[in-house]
């Protein structure tokens, strides 16, 4: 775990498409492990928004940010209702890890929806970390046609191992691209 936490996380991260300088929404961002990791990515010149709706994880989480010295982590406390206080195609990558699986059906929906708005024309990236198939009504094929249906074209798929809530296990990282709507 203190190996992937301190360095093989950050190389997972550049290899599902963060670089230098990227605008994050990390969606459910927990106590914000790749929120971290991504800050440390993206470095001074780029931003993550790490947004959860969950007091008591973001207080964690900013203890953490002003324990290093992190400066491009911008906390958003969200309510459980789903909307994005952010600005229509301004993020580079969204990260949807461990998150789709507690939200409902209709929250699903409209969450896919506000990240194809805030994502940016053509390069704005979905990263989808995949977890519990199988359960709380995730199915990989449906979950794989919504998000198409929504505007977003699957262009990347890993096979990598992933921080999944206190482990590290091989994980499905699927990427989507915005598509333009015509
Ligand atoms: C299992 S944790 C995953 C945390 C992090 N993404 C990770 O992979 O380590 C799911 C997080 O999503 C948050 N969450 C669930 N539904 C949410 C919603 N509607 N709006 C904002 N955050 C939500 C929870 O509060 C929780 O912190």
């Amino acid at each position: 775990m203190e190996e992937w936490l301190n360095s093989k996380g950050e190389i997972i991260l550049r290899e599902l498409g963060i670089t230098n300088r990227q605008h994050i929404l990390d969606f459910g961002c927990g106590t914000g492990v790749y929120s971290i990791i991504a800050s440390r990515v993206v470095g001074n010149t780029g931003k993550i928004y790490a947004l959860d709706y969950d007091e008591n994880v973001l207080k964690e989480l900013t203890d953490k940010i002003k324990n290093q010295n992190i400066n491009n982590i911008e906390i958003i406390k969200s309510s459980k209702e789903i909307s994005v206080p952010l600005k229509s195609n301004s993020i580079d990558v969204v990260l949807m890890y461990d998150v789709f699986h507690l939200l409902d059906k209709d929250d699903r929906v409209k969450l896919l929806n506000e990240i194809y708005r805030i994502l940016k024309k053509n390069y704005g990236i979905l990263s989808y970390f995949a977890t519990h198939i199988g359960s709380y009504g995730i199915q990989l094929k449906k979950v794989q046609d919504l998000i198409q249906k929504i505007g977003f074209e699957l262009f990347k798929q890993f096979k990598r191992p992933m921080f999944h809530w206190s482990w590290i296990e091989e994980g499905t990282v699927l990427n989507y691209r915005k598509i333009e709507k015509k």
